[in-house]
This record gives C-alpha cells, structure tokens and sequence, in this order.
C-alpha cells in the first residue's frame, strides 16, 4: 500500500472521531442534514492537507484534529450549497440532501456548519486563522455566484474559468494548508510556501475534477456524468471544444447552449468527441503544470516524512479517477 493511503487510513478515525464530536453542538433538524452528507464518505483531502501541513512544520499536538475537522465541515457546507445551486441529485454516492431534508432544512444546515466551523477555528486564538478561513468562505460564495453569472455565456474565457476556479475550490485548499501551517508557528516565507502549494494543489483539483466530468466512470464518481453540459456551465473541456470546431458549429452550439436547447444526443456527441479528442486528457496537463508549481513549493518545506506524504498527494490528484 502507498504511504499517503497509509496515512490516510490511520488518520481517518481520528478526524471522523473529531467531526462526531463537534456535530453533537447542532441542533438535531440541522445535524441530521449534516450527518448525511459527512458520514456518507468524501476523500477528506481537506482535513488531511491541515493536519499534513501542520505536522511537517513541526506541530505534535493533537489538537490539530478539530482544526482540520473545520476544513471538512466548511467543505461540506459549500458542498450542500453547491448541489442546490447545481440542481444535483447526487452526492458522495447518495441523494443530496435538499431532496430529502428539503430546501429550507438543507440551507440553514449548510449555514449552521459554515458557523460551527468558525467557532471552532476562533477556539485556538490565533487571529489570522479566522481571517483565513473568513477570506476562503467569501472567495468560494464569490465563486460560486461568478459562475452561476457565467452560466451559458458563451464569452466565458479561459481567464475567466480559471478566476472561478480559484475562488470556488482552490482558495479554500489554500486554506487547508495555512490553518495547518499557522497551528504549527510558521513564519511568513514558509506560510507563503504553504499558501501556494494549497492554491496550486486547488487549482489542479478542480481542472481534473472538471475533465472527470467528462470522462469518469460516474458510479467510481458519486455523481453523474456530463453534469457541467447539461447545467451549461464554460467549463476548459467544453471551452476548448468550442474553440475547435469550426465557425459554422461553433455559432450553432453556441445557441443551443445559451438558449438551453441542447438535446441528449448533441450532448452525447461533444462529450464523446470531447474524449475522442482527448481534450480531457489536455485539460489534465493543464492541471499537471499547477502541480509542479505545488511541488517547488513544497521546496522549502522541513525533509520530513510528511513532506513526502504531501509530495504524494500531488501524485494522487495528478492521476485520480474519482
Ligand atoms: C468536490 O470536492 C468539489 C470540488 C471542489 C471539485 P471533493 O472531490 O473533494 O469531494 P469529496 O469531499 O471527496 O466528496
Ligand atoms: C464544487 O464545484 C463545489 C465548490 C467548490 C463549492 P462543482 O459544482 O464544480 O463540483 P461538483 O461537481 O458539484 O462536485
Ligand atoms: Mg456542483
Ligand atoms: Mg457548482
């Protein structure tokens, strides 16, 4: 078995421990809602980055899980908010929890987790900690709601895409790592460091998130194929299809996704040319320029088990499947 899965598998009972825990200060309307979506899997990425982070600059305490508990409770707000933004019917493997709790429920749920985990951040008393996560909670609604505004907008650049990108998924990675970092005492120049291997890392995984969307098997996925087309968002797949064909189509295609007119096969069709082009494998290679810029930050970093362990996640958001 690899070390990273290793780590994870060792870690894992620990953060769940931690997220249990803090869940019980819920009120139970809101808690179930909550419960539904932690306890129904998700990779933990952000939690593992936080405690990662921590421990390769050198912190032992154990009080590093509820920190990194925070990052997966504010990851999962986002997340249930997402899905009634996204009109998703499925999350993690399950219906999302607006279908079953219902829209208000599901809401004020997401809220309540959003709070929680500043409260539990504002327990260590180390003041830019709060404002990190402050800062990561604003810049993934700011991206959010930048992309709901580019919603079959046929204009949507690849400026433009990679801007939401670091709003709605990378910023919040960033701040994965600097809590973890911050927790552990680091200076500035190593903070910097932490900070950039967290936003390169982020930007990594939301491009290969998005080539997923175009190629993934959807059951190893948890949610379904070709979800970004049919909700008309400018994805780089889509993006780089468009620019590809020929005026005549482009102009067509264009209309269809702006007016919303695309029928099942013409969306069929641009997802399998998208893969017969290999434009999510191109999109992919975008992602892998990111995760070399993660690993020269990962430069300056202590020569600590750790460091190698953080080396590795690079590796799995390289290659990950799902
Ligand atoms: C999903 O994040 C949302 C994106 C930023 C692409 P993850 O892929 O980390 O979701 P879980 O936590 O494993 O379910
Ligand atoms: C991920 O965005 C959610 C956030 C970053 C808040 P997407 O909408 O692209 O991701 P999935 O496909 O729902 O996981
Ligand atoms: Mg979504
Ligand atoms: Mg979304």
């Amino acid at each position: 078995m690899s070390k990273i899965r290793d780590f994870f598998y060792e870690e894992l009972p620990l953060v769940n421990a931690s997220l249990y825990r803090e869940l019980a200060e819920l009120n139970p309307l809101v808690r179930e809602v909550a419960e539904h979506v932690l306890m129904a899997g998700g990779k933990r990425l952000r939690p593992m980055l936080t405690i990662l982070s921590a421990r390769c600059l050198g912190y032992a305490g154990d009080d590093v899980y509820p920190l990194a508990c925070s990052l997966e409770l504010l990851h999962s707000a986002t997340l249930i908010h997402d899905d009634i933004l996204d009109n998703a019917d499925l999350r993690r493997g399950r219906q999302t929890a607006h279908l079953i709790f219902g829209l208000h429920r599901t809401v004020l749920a997401g809220d309540a987790l959003l709070a929680l985990a500043n409260k539990i951040v504002a327990r260590y008393d180390i003041p830019s900690m709060n404002y990190c996560v402050a800062e990561a909670i604003m810049n993934t609604a700011a991206g959010e709601v930048e992309e709901i505004a580019q919603l079959r907008r046929p204009k949507t650049d690849r400026n433009v895409y990679l801007e939401i990108v670091r709003l709605k998924t990378a910023d919040l990675i960033r701040a994965a790592c600097c809590c973890g970092a911050m927790l552990a005492g680091a200076d500035r120049q190593m903070l910097e460091q932490a900070a950039g291997f967290g936003l390169n890392v982020g930007m990594a995984f939301q491009l290969v998130d998005d080539a997923l969307d175009y190629d993934a098997d959807s059951g190893l996925l948890g949610k379904p194929l070709g979800g970004d087309l049919r909700e008309g968002k400018m994805t780089l797949p889509l993006i780089l299809y468009l620019k590809s064909v020929d005026d005549g189509k482009r102009q067509e295609l264009l209309e269809k996704i702006t007016a919303d007119e695309l029928r099942d096969e013409e969306m069929k069709e641009i997802i399998l040319n998208i893969q017969s082009m290999g434009l999510h494998l191109e999109v992919r290679e975008e992602a892998g320029n990111y995760l070399d810029l993660a690993a020269q930050a990962l430069r300056l970093f202590p020569e600590r088990k750790e460091k190698m362990l953080l080396e590795e996640i690079i590796e799995v958001v390289r290659s990950r499947k799902f």
